[in-house]
């Protein structure tokens, strides 16, 4: 660095000059951590888990259950637990959690009974707190991202990157899983990113409309993966098919 360097006079952080590193307080030969470098490393975190600004706000603290179906009450509570065990659990076979629903069948209707329930937004909540604590999870939005991969499958090298990143993610958060109509390479790309995370022990967060046994009966390999890892935190709603015909229901959008 010579005398001509251009003098940046805006700095992110003033502390450091964006160096992320400044002398220690006790010790002035001694350099320590900048407390922005938490803060971007938090962020830089953000950014790869593709979890959008919007959904930063999404906690446990927004999640509300007075008044509500006991179901919810211990949905919230197994949230809570699981991120409160993660460090003691994330190493073993049953590191995961899911949050489930199920269908019932009126003539040709179907009556999706966990829509709303808050699957997606305790998922996220769990994310979040998971970040707040150095770990990292990325986002896969079920469809869009099945769909994306999908389309790049003849593009070996692309593919291989983005899958990559789906299946060695610290933490992967599955959301909508088989969502819709499935095709036999949607089942192969699932089956390939969770069994490759079973296999090296790497949790994952999901939510999907489906019961644990519709998801055996779509597919049974993926399936049987989900139901072992998710084994300790399996969160299914369900409620009795007359609760359904007098017209109760979880959805929080119609509480
Ligand atoms: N208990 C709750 N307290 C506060 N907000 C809630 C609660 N449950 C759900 N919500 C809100 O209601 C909306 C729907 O919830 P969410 O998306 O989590 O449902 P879901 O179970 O994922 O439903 P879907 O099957 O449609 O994906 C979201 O905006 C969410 O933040
Ligand atoms: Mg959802
Ligand atoms: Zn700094």
């Amino acid at each position: 660095m010579g005398q001509f360097q251009t003098i940046q006079t805006s700095y992110e952080c003033p502390i450091c000059k964006d160096t992320e590193i400044v002398e220690s307080k006790d010790d002035k030969w001694k350099f320590v951590s900048c407390k922005c470098a938490e803060v971007k490393r938090y962020k830089k975190m953000i950014q790869r888990s593709q979890i959008g600004n919007q959904f930063l706000k999404i906690g446990f603290k927004e999640f509300e259950t007075n008044g509500r179906n006991e179901q919810i009450v211990e949905a919230k509570a197994a949230a809570i637990d699981y991120v409160k065990n993660f460090e003691k659990i994330r190493k073993t076979k049953n590191n995961s959690i899911g949050f489930f629903g199920m269908s019932y069948k009126f003539g040709d209707q179907i009556k999706k009974v966990g829509i709303g329930a808050g699957k997606t937004h305790l998922s996220i909540a769990i994310a979040n707190n998971l970040m707040k604590k150095g770990i990292g999870v990325m986002y896969f939005p079920y469809k869009e991202a099945v769909l994306q991969l999908k389309q790049n499958r003849m593009d070996e090298e692309f593919y291989q990157r983005e899958a990559g990143k789906y299946k060695t993610s610290p933490v992967l958060l599955v959301d909508d899983l088989f969502k819709g109509k499935i095709t036999e390479p949607d089942k192969d790309i699932m089956f390939e990113i969770l069994n490759y995370r079973y296999l090296n022990c790497l949790p994952v967060i999901v939510s999907s409309e489906l019961s644990l046994d519709d998801l055996i009966d779509i597919d049974e390999a993926a399936g049987s993966r989900i139901i072992q890892m998710t084994k300790n935190y399996a969160i299914q709603f369900k409620l009795s098919i007359e609760d359904v015909r007098r017209g109760a229901s979880l959805n929080y959008r119609l509480r």
